[in-house]
């Protein structure tokens, strides 16, 4: 089997144990060319999102291929629909990341209202000069305020948990039907996608990325949305048209950005968003905790090794190729 990075234990250590591994241990993503070398004759790759693994990479692997366990939840870097019809199981990791995202979510949305990264800088950069000060820093208030969720699934419902702690009104749009148990938990109203962009105070994105979402929010959505209004985006880049953003923030369309995810990642040094006072930016970070990515790790190792054993993956992208997705018993580190 390939494994694309070096990851979190326990995954390398539990899959030696079972299989021949060839691993990139660099700290950067393999090319192309790499990858396309590497998983020839494999039965297995572990990868993450950084890794496109398409038609011509699994056509590369050969009938070897037996499964695609991608590091990561969202799975837009991979052609499930090719794998599916080439008989290759693609596993995620599912809800292990849910609550580390929404609480990074909820740390974006404090960061770009309250003005907390330039708090920082202030204090660090010594240019606090005269103590508390009544018209120092200036922001917005986040409690009381209306968040606007799109996409209310695992991560939108986590983090109308946090809203509702926050004394928000929550609404959202996104997805095929009602999430009736987020309506009675919290108090969310689904409302058309204009009622989303119009009412928000705190617009946050939570869909996956496919053809319908990429460059979502574009234009037509930034200018009907509040000019005192905050985007916030855990979710994919490529869901925002970021030169839509950028020309939006430099009208005054919006307030201001909270972004973990980008167009392209890293985003390029001439990215005007990189010198933008109103956009607090972050190196995609929403799972990154030590617990998470440790949980991540055990549920990719365990999703490829059930494949290969013939047991259902713990989390499938394709269920229709099991007879049936279910959770299995994982481990879950404390
Ligand atoms: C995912 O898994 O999809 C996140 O974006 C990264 O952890």
């Amino acid at each position: 089997m390939y494994i694309t990075r070096p990851i979190l234990d326990p995954a390398i250590p539990m899959l030696s144990k079972h299989c021949v591994i060839s691993l990139n241990s660099k700290a950067k993503p393999p090319s192309r060319k790499e990858i396309l070398k590497e998983v020839q004759n494999k039965d297995a790759i572990l990868c993450t999102l950084s890794d496109k693994i398409d038609a011509e990479v699994i056509d590369t692997a050969g009938s070897s291929l037996k499964v695609i366990s991608s590091y990561s939840t969202g799975v837009d870097h991979i052609d499930v629909a090719y794998a599916t019809k080439r008989g290759i199981k693609v596993t995620t990791t599912g809800d292990i990341l849910t609550e580390s995202v929404a609480d990074l979510t909820f740390g974006l949305i404090l960061c770009v209202s309250r003005l907390i990264t330039q708090g920082h800088e202030l204090v660090i950069g010594k240019r606090w000069k005269y103590g508390w000060d009544p018209n120092l820093l200036l922001g917005s208030d986040v409690h009381g305020m209306t968040i606007g969720i799109l996409g209310m699934g695992r991560i939108g419902s986590a983090v109308s948990r946090r809203a509702k702690g926050f004394d928000m009104d929550i609404i959202y749009n996104g997805g095929r039907s009602r999430n009736i148990m987020m309506e009675k938990e919290v108090g969310a109203k689904r409302v058309n996608l204009d009622g989303l962009l119009v009412k928000s105070d705190f617009l946050s994105l939570h869909c996956s990325l496919n053809k319908e979402s990429y460059h979502l929010i574009d234009n037509s959505c930034l200018m009907k949305m509040k000019s005192s209004a905050y985007l916030i985006n855990t979710a994919r880049g490529q869901i925002i048209c970021e030169k839509d953003l950028i020309s939006a923030l430099r009208k005054r369309w919006i307030a201001g950005v909270g972004l973990d995810v980008f167009e392209k990642e890293p985003p390029s040094s001439h990215n005007p968003l990189l010198r933008m006072k109103n956009v607090v930016q972050l190196p995609h970070i929403g799972s990154a905790t030590v617990l998470t990515r440790r949980n991540m790790a055990d549920v990719a190792a365990r999703n490829l090794l059930n494949v290969l054993n013939m047991k259902c993956a713990i989390y499938s992208a394709n269920p229709e190729m099991s007879d049936q997705s279910r959770r299995i018993g994982t481990q879950i580190w404390k």
